[in-house]
């Protein structure tokens, strides 16, 4: 993985440009990698302010064998893989708040975007992207996330070089994407509990039906959410959004 590298200094979205080179038939583990993001986008259409070369903005392209229901195992792969790496580095405590997004402390630190191209059965090509937060300090946020949001260099008070952050992330990405086709999403999912953020705990969850109040109990082996319901109930939880 990540032995093509596309690097453009300015792009509207490393996604797109993936998207793009994956049509022109790009190998798997091919990484694209920019700058700045002039029209970075996060999940639900969102804006994923990225114009400043501060973050490490990437996006890879995989082509894996799998249908298009497992492919959320692996927006839960890049979380595990991304902590284990950042942790390592960088000592701080780093938890994973389902689907999607690494918090530190109660700040999020880095968000990732899966999509994919797939045809009934199969899929073509899947594009992992990955905002990670690395040396903004609070200026560089807006207003709106300024308070939810951190970077590797406001918690840890020193700067990071982004390129060896890079490498790191795509030796333990190799690493780890190994042992997930030999061992399956078990393996996975066993890391993912481990560094799950309130697990056990009460949040509030938001589904595109109803919103409610549960424990998060765990993930299926699909990579869905499992909560204990206002009755105690189990329910498994396939798109939502979770507040505290
Ligand atoms: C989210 O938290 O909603 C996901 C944010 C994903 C941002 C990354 S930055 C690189 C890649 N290119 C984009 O336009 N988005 C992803």
């Amino acid at each position: 993985l990540g032995q093509t590298v596309v690097f453009e200094e300015v792009v509207d979205s490393t996604q797109d440009v993936a998207h793009k080179t994956a049509q022109k038939g790009a190998e798997h583990g091919t990484i694209v990698v920019t700058d700045k993001q002039l029209k970075g986008r996060g999940r639900r259409n969102r804006i994923w302010a990225s114009d400043h070369a501060e973050g490490l903005w990437l996006s890879m392209i995989l082509r894996p064998e799998l249908s298009p229901f497992e492919a959320s195992q692996f927006t839960l792969f890049t979380a595990v893989s991304l902590v284990e790496t950042l942790q390592k580095l960088t000592g701080l405590t780093i938890h994973i708040k389902w689907p999607n997004d690494l918090y530190i402390r109660n700040r999020k630190v880095c968000g990732i975007l899966t999509e994919m191209q797939a045809e009934l059965e199969s899929v073509n090509y899947i594009i992992i992207g990955f905002g990670l937060n690395v040396n903004q300090t609070e200026d560089h946020f807006t207003d709106a996330i300024r308070e939810r949001s951190t970077s590797l260099s406001l918690e840890s008070n020193r700067t990071w070089d982004r390129i060896q952050l890079l490498q790191a992330i795509l030796e333990d990405f190799e690493t780890n994407y190994y042992k997930y086709q030999q061992e399956g999403f078990s393996y996975i999912r066993k890391k993912w509990l481990h560094y799950a953020y309130k697990l056990g705990e009460e949040v509030k969850i938001i589904t595109p039906h109803r919103s409610f109040f549960g424990i998060i109990d765990g993930i299926s082996a699909d990579g869905a959410l499992i909560v204990l319901n206002e009755n105690g109930e189990k329910e498994v939880i396939y798109s939502a959004e979770i507040h505290w």
